[in-house]
């Protein structure tokens, strides 16, 4: 019978601040595509199921929590941030302390960390009789990360940190990738054993190596087989930069897989968690945040930002549009040039034009405002028109107030609508006017200073200009 395998508990730790990115912001809080690097790493720890996430938090430790709000997972507190063995160490207490257990312990600065590599690594501890089993993989530049020292028969012999490296040691090719599987009880007491001689005065979680094959336990090294950029520790700017690339192109390839076309994908910028439809066509310098959702068949043109928006099928945004929280229906049209603020829906087959902001505002189906406009707070219906340069008067320096218009309703150039209005349906409000009462349907509103036209006037003035100076019109 195949002995069935412990329940699978998790370990991220996530108490340091990562002083080598000179930063106001603990390491883990800084942004990789688009989120919290450690709350990518929660994400491919997530799919593996396990029974507890444990995420030991110190430095910043209030802002951990509230940036992991909701995320199902739990928190110890290490007081010091006196090493990685320390923190191991300040969630003892939450781990099970007999009996087989398989714990996996994660640094928490691992953002491009897929799922696969953690499961192969279960796998391969659960079925191994080793006390520690870790991920290491092999660089070309292997500087600032734990080597990997080997006997002579090249099994492991221990861990030693690029900070405590001779010469010889930091020229070894393969490092620690800060991924372990263990049986925590082991682990805890080898660890309490610990004394932080070294470099950095720190108990080292990787120095349970050498202790764990000093008292006979076995331990394995598990080479990454998979690309190096998934198991690198991010310390640097550096790092925090390649990590954001590496992310942003995993997601690129995902898409063109399924069928996107992507112009330029180094120059585009997809959070991992959007959808893109098949077909659709994303040019260069377009960025979409959050987990928005673009529909099949759109165009989405350069120097374009979408951020948690919803975007139906055949939608064409033109260059340099920013929309935010809103919606676009099917076969709308955008910009270039638009701004769609909170809270903004374009019915299907609508068009927002150059230099139109919307906010908390419905376009209907099939209505327009081309120009030069801002619509605030406003419900319009369908097939409306709304001309150049109308500006709602939303808000008196106090309070917000709403338009609504009808269906087919036609706004003259340069209105302003003072709100709140109501325009009845098919109304006709003339260019010019300055709405300030409700329009019937069907009615005509018209509100501007009647127009004089003072005939010669032209010829006069340029008469009085040309005139000699200093001579009296009299003499
Ligand atoms: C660590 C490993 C190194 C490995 C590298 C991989 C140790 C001693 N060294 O080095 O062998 O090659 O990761 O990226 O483990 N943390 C705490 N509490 C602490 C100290 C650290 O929770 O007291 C957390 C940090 O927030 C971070 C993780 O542990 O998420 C790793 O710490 P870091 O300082 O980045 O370790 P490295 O020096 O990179
Ligand atoms: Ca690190």
């Amino acid at each position: 019978m195949a002995a069935r395998r412990p329940a699978l508990r998790v370990l991220i730790l996530a108490a340091g601040q990562g002083k080598r990115l000179r930063s106001k912001t603990i390491k883990l809080l800084h942004g990789v595509a688009g989120r919290p690097m450690v709350a990518h790493l929660l994400d491919a720890v997530r799919a593996l199921s396990p029974v507890e996430t444990v995420v030991v938090v110190g430095h910043d430790a209030d802002r951990v929590r509230t940036a992991l709000a909701g995320s199902g997972c739990t928190f110890v507190l290490q007081r010091e941030q006196r090493g990685t063995g320390h923190a191991v160490l300040a969630a003892a207490p939450r781990l099970p302390r007999r009996g087989p257990a398989l714990l996996l312990i994660v640094n928490g600065d691992l953002p491009a960390l897929r799922t696969e590599t953690l499961a192969r690594l279960v796998d391969r501890h659960a079925r191994s009789r080793a006390a520690l089993t870790l991920l290491t993989v092999e660089l070309g530049h292997p500087a600032g990360y734990g080597r990997i020292v080997r006997d002579g028969e090249g099994r492991i012999a221990r861990i030693v940190e690029d900070t405590d490296a001779s010469a010889a040691e930091r020229r070894i090719a393969e490092i620690n990738c800060g991924i372990y599987c263990a049986e925590p009880a082991a682990l805890v007491r080898t660890l309490r054993r610990l004394r932080p001689v070294n470099a950095q005065g720190e108990y080292y979680l990787t120095d349970a190596v050498r202790e764990l094959l000093r008292s006979g336990a076995t331990v394995e090294a598990v080479l990454h087989d998979g690309d190096a950029a998934d198991v690198l520790g991010v310390n640097t700017r550096e790092e925090l930069a390649r990590a954001n690339i590496a992310l942003y192109a995993r997601k690129a390839r995902g898409l063109m897989e399924q069928g996107v076309t992507l112009l330029d994908p180094a120059r585009i910028w997809i959070d991992p968690r959007a959808r893109v439809g098949r077909d659709t066509v994303v040019y260069p310098n377009v960025l979409v945040e959050g987990p928005s959702s673009i529909g099949e068949d759109c165009v989405i043109r350069s120097g374009t930002r979408l951020t948690d928006v919803v975007v139906g099928n055949g939608v064409e945004i033109l260059e340099h549009c920013v929309a935010r929280d809103s919606r676009i229906g099917d076969g709308a049209r955008l910009g270039p040039f638009a701004h769609l603020r909170p809270e903004s829906r374009l019915e299907a087959g609508s068009k927002v034009g150059n230099f139109v902001e919307l906010k908390k505002t419905r376009l209907g189906r099939g209505s327009k405002a081309n120009h030069l406009t801002y619509l605030g707070d406003a419900t319009i219906g369908p097939d409306c028109n709304i001309g150049a340069g109308t500006i709602t008067c939303n808000y008196d320096g106090t309070r917000k107030f709403e338009t609504r218009l009808g269906r087919g309703v036609f706004i003259g150039s340069d209105t302003q609508i003072v709100a709140p209005v109501r325009v009845g349906d098919g109304a006709y409000v003339a260019a010019g006017t300055t709405l300030v009462e409700n329009v019937p349907p069907g009615a005509l509103a018209i509100g501007r200073a009647k127009q004089a036209n003072v005939v010669g006037w032209v010829a006069r003035r340029r008469r009085a200009a040309t005139r000699p100076r200093g001579k009296s019109r009299t003499r």
